[in-house]
This record gives structure tokens, sequence and C-alpha cells, in this order.
């Protein structure tokens, strides 16, 4: 399997660790964005929204997606929440040949992932903004080549194993 895969999806789908699980189990790295972001600028994506606007932050989100794909160091990268809804990061995605999977997880799962996190989501704050972006991104999130739907019950094993029959 030479395809990147990135996976895509909602704040709290679990992207991050359905990545790191089926790049183990792949044998290849893993990339998560949202911490090559951190490491790239000294802030966290929550910071660098905070203090400098989403925009400012989308910018540096897509120059690092583009850097991580090029580097091609990953064999697979979890992607912020927002990443895949810019139409720029989708193409370059699409440019380098990844297979992207989106991880379609019911709202209230996210959301009550998102309230018991504790980290600074600041596009995730209240249930009702969260919602609103969650139904104006699905349709953008449902542009992945893979869909995965996920209840949110399944044993991490059987979620990598149904990912891997599909790229
Ligand atoms: C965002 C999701 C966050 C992070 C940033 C913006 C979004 O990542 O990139 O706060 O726009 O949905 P997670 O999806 O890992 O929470």
């Amino acid at each position: 399997m030479a395809r990147t895969v990135v996976i895509t999806g909602f704040m709290g789908c679990g992207k991050s660790k359905v990545a790191r699980a089926l790049a183990a189990s792949l044998n290849l790295a893993m990339v998560d964005l949202d911490e090559s972001i951190t490491a790239r600028t000294g802030r966290t994506p929550a910071q660098l929204i905070n203090e400098d606007g989403e925009r400012a932050f989308r910018i540096v989100e897509s120059e690092t997606l583009r850097d991580v794909l090029h580097s091609r160091v990953a064999g697979v990268v979890a992607l912020g929440g927002g990443a895949w809804i810019e139409a720029a990061n989708r193409e370059v995605i699409n440019e380098y040949g990844c297979a992207s999977v989106w991880l379609d997880v019911p709202f209230e799962v996210c959301w009550s992932r998102i309230e018991t996190a504790g980290e600074d989501r600041p596009l995730g704050k209240t249930r009702d903004q969260a919602f609103a972006l969650y139904e104006r991104r699905r349709p953008v999130y449902e542009l992945a080549n893979i869909h995965v739907s996920v209840s949110g019950r399944e044993a991490l094993d059987d979620l990598v194993a149904t990912i891997k029959a599909c790229i």
C-alpha cells in the first residue's frame, strides 16, 4: 500500500486515535497534523485561532499539510477537523494521490467527547456552535474517498480492519 492515507472527520470523531492504530497495524509512520502545526509554530491550533484568528490558522495549516505530504514521511495522516473543509487542501491531498477516509461519527458522540476532553476547541465552544459546524461540514466530508460509519462503540481493531479493507 503506497498511498498515504489521510483521516478526516469532525472534532471528537477519533481521527488521531484511529490514525495511530492504523499506522501501527500497517507498520507505517503516523503524523498528526495538529501536532505538526504545534511543532512548527510553537503554538497549538487553539492558540493560533484564539490569538491570530481562524484565517491565519488555516494558512499555517495548509502550509504544514503540504510539507507533511511532500516529505512523504507519513503513511497515515490525521487531519484537524477543518483541514479537509478547505478546497485547496483537498486538492493537495488529491495531488499527492492520498486515500481520504471520513470517520462519520454521530454528532452526540463527537460532542460528548469534545465536552469531556477538556481541550480548548475554539470552534466548538458550545453545543449549538459545534452542531451548526457539523451540519455545514457534512457534505464536504462526504467528498472523501472512503466513508466509514462509526457508532462510537466499535473496538478500535475492528475499525482499523474496516479501513484496511477499503484502502
Ligand atoms: C478544528 C479542529 C481541531 C483543530 C482546530 C480547528 C476544526 O482539531 O485543528 O481547533 O476546524 O474543526 P481536531 O479535529 O483534532 O479537534
